[in-house]
């Protein structure tokens, strides 16, 4: 796949990746709560991302809504700004923070599964995917930890793209793949420069979809193009995010 032209896009907002611009602690927030909304959505969280936000920025109770999906709220937010500090410090990211990230994930909500791997054989409903038998997924995590880090010289979007197919691929937990992959899969992005990915609860079956092709028909147009697509409109976002930043934008 040619990304000559994501490169070429990246290059004018590349500079504004920082604090001083577009990762300033409001902007920041801003990004979080919408990578919050979208990835817990399309998980199936039915907070709106307004209520979202309220909930994260104020503490506000909504009503009607499961104290499952208020911790939700909570948790994705923390874990994302765990790994923007660990981006700024880490050479790689690998095993542990993908164990980390799903510590926070299942954070109040199953304490005694989170950062620990199952136990127990997985399915997801309306897919026909099979995952590995529970006792190798300690092996695979290892052997994924060490694929992360042989491989960072690949072109970011490849390394992130991939390293979010290998982990829901393995579906090390019990819940909270999804979730813990995508985050994952943002981490290598921001550590790579790039902006994080946000797949929008809008797009959840294609992205869905894409995945079970890639894995069942070992077909990975599908995948490679959603990935390009989703990449193409965030970086379209951040260049109009960036038009606060500086004039000629
Ligand atoms: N056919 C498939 N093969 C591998 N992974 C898949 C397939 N279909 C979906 N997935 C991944 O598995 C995730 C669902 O797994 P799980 O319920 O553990 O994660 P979650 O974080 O709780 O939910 P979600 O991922 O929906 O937010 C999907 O989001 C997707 O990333
Ligand atoms: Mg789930």
């Amino acid at each position: 796949m040619d990304y000559t032209q994501l490169d070429n896009k990246l290059k004018k907002i590349a500079p504004f990746l920082n604090e001083d611009n577009i990762y300033k602690k409001d902007y920041l927030d801003h990004l979080n709560v919408k990578l919050t909304y979208h990835s817990n959505a399309i998980e199936g969280n039915t907070l709106s991302e307004l209520e979202t936000a309220l909930v994260i920025d104020e503490g506000i109770a909504i009503g009607g809504k499961t104290l499952t999906e208020h911790f939700e709220a909570i948790n994705h937010y923390k874990a994302f700004n765990y790994i923007f500090q660990r981006v700024k410090d880490k050479e790689y990211l690998g095993e542990i923070d993908i164990l980390k990230i799903h510590e926070f994930i299942l954070n109040n909500i199953n304490d005694e599964k989170k950062g620990i791997y199952r136990d127990l054989g997985v399915r997801i409903r309306g897919s026909n995917s099979i995952f590995p038998n529970y006792a190798k997924v300690p092996t695979l995590m290892s052997e994924l930890d060490s694929w992360l880090k042989a491989n960072q010289n690949l072109h970011p979007i490849v390394l992130a793209s991939e390293a979010h197919y290998r982990l829901v691929s393995i579906h090390p937990f019990v819940d909270g793949n999804g979730r813990t992959s995508r985050l994952l899969m943002n981490g290598i992005l921001m550590q790579k420069k790039f902006p994080p990915l946000i797949i929008v609860k809008e797009d959840r079956s294609i992205y869905l979809e894409s995945l079970e092709q890639k894995r069942l028909k070992d077909d990975s147009t599908l995948w490679d193009n959603f990935i390009y697509q989703q990449m193409d409109k965030t970086l379209d976002y951040f260049i109009d995010t960036a038009k606060d930043f500086v004039e000629e934008y």
